[in-house]
Order: C-alpha cells, then sequence, then structure tokens
C-alpha cells in the first residue's frame, strides 16, 4: 500500500506507514544481511538529520533509505552522496521547481546570496566496511514534497510550497532511485554531474568544520567530494566534511 505501491523501481521497496526513521530500519535490515533495499516511510517519528539534529517528517514527505553494499574503498563514499543530491535534484527540477545543490548535498531553492535559499531536501549518510572496502551503505534521503511548509522549521520549505501544487511522490521517488541507481553505476560521472548543478561552487562560503570555521571563495570540488575554498590569504583550504553556508559576497 502507499506510495510504493506498484513502484518500478531499481531496488526492493519496504514501505511502511509509519517509522521511526528509515535509516535506523535500513540498518536493522543491513545487520539482517540485506542489500539493495530502499527503505520508504509515509512520516517518520523519530527522523534523524545530520549532526544529530532532529529531522522533522510529517506525512506528505519522501522519506527514503537506500541499502546497498558497493564494492567500493570507504573512501569514495562521499561521492555517492554527491550522487543522491543530483538525483534528488533533478526530481525537484522536472517537478517544476529550480533546485540547487549546496556543498556538501543540501537541495535548496531561491537565493544563493541570502545564506543559501530554502532547504527542499537534505541526506544523512551511514556505512560500515573497512578502509579498502564497504560492507554497507545507507544513503537516508529526505525531501519536503508534499508538506505543509507550517509544519517545517525556519529556513526549510516544501515542492507543495514552491510550485503551489502536489506533486506525484510514487513518481517523484522513482526518478529519484533510477537517477541514483543510474549514477552509482557510473561514479566517474558524478562530480561532474554534481557541478553542473551546485550553487556552491563560485559563492563566498563559511564552512564550519567541527574545530574550526573556514571562509572564503568555494572554488572547486575534488574526488570524492572535498571542497576546495580560497581564502582571503590566498590560501587553499581542502574540507572533507563541515557544515557550509553561503554568505553575501
Ligand atoms: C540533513 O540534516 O540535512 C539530513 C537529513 C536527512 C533526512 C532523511 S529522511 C530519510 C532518512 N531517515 C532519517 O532518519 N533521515 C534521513
Amino acid at each position: 500500500a502507499g506510495i510504493a505501491f506498484g513502484l518500478d523501481a531499481p531496488y526492493r521497496i519496504d514501505y511502511h506507514d509509519v517509522v521511526d526513521s528509515t535509516n535506523a530500519r535500513a540498518r536493522a535490515l543491513a545487520a539482517a544481511g540485506e542489500a539493495d533495499v530502499a527503505v520508504v516511510a509515509g512520516e517518520q517519528r523519530a527522523g534523524r538529520g545530520r549532526v544529530h539534529r532532529d529531522w522533522v517528517s510529517p506525512t506528505g514527505g519522501v522519506w527514503t533509505s537506500v541499502l546497498t553494499r558497493p564494492v567500493f574503498p570507504t573512501a569514495h563514499a562521499p561521492a555517492v552522496t554527491l550522487a543522491a543530491a543530483v538525483a534528488t535534484t533533478d526530481a525537484c527540477r522536472e517537478a517544476g521547481v529550480d533546485a540547487h545543490i549546496k556543498w556538501p548535498n543540501d537541495v535548496l531553492v531561491g537565493d544563493t546570496g541570502e545564506r543559501g535559499g530554502r532547504k527542499l531536501s537534505g541526506i544523512l549518510t551511514e556505512m560500515e566496511g573497512e578502509a579498502d572496502r564497504i560492507t554497507w551503505l545507507i544513503v537516508g534521503i529526505g525531501v519536503n514534497a508534499n508538506v505543509d511548509p507550517d509544519r517545517l522549521p525556519a529556513g526549510a520549505t516544501s515542492l507543495w510550497a514552491e510550485r503551489g501544487e502536489k506533486i506525484d511522490r510514487r513518481r517523484f521517488l522513482q526518478r529519484v532511485l533510477e537517477r541514483y541507481h543510474r549514477l552509482t553505476a557510473e561514479p566517474d560521472r558524478i562530480l561532474e554531474a554534481w557541478r553542473d548543478r551546485t550553487s556552491t561552487l563560485g559563492s563566498r562560503v563559511r564552512v564550519e568544520t567541527g574545530d574550526a570555521a573556514v571562509e572564503g571563495t568555494a572554488i572547486g570540488v575534488e574526488f570524492p567530494g572535498t571542497l576546495v575554498v580560497l581564502t582571503d590569504d590566498g590560501e587553499h583550504r581542502r574540507i572533507h566534511t563541515g557544515d557550509c553556508e553561503h554568505l553575501r559576497p
């Protein structure tokens, strides 16, 4: 039942009307030895965001976690999360919303100069494995699709709010999963696709890296997803993970 009914996706669909978190459910499936499953939920009661934040996940959204066992080193995993952002951005654009990516994988709409626009989607990646080989990878994708914007946190928006009409969530999910599946089979093409859809490159940014903040102009993204920032001192800083904010020039 639900939005998974009749879905023709490249993964087995594990649908639930309500879960705590699709990532948590996917972890349980990973522990049970499963692979190539997309957990999909109508609603999450305890949705999780990056850096231990909560993720508000009422009905109307697209909440999914894709569990795979890719054959590549752990260090390459960030590229896969970029692929999820590309897939989500393309599905948003097909739905008529002019979305763009903020490094590494937030999907936004609107003024890129003003603190990066309004957030439509976020991605939470979890994995386990040895340096040379991933055991399992979970890419959790949350899209505020048909969510009432009054139910969303400040700075967030939904596809419904942006286009004034609800979307076909089943079709949207199918597009995201298909595109993600195809891109992860061609990892060499991910970065190029990501660069084409980002508003971060060329922007003035401030990136919180946990122990420090780096400010400057984002001038590049290198495999597997490293952001290169040119600081005002003329230094090149390479950032692997962090929270990026677009600043006014
Ligand atoms: C972020 O902080 O931007 C990442 C948000 C990720 C939310 C998605 S919704 C589906 C999956 N299940 C979760 O609990 N989180 C991710």
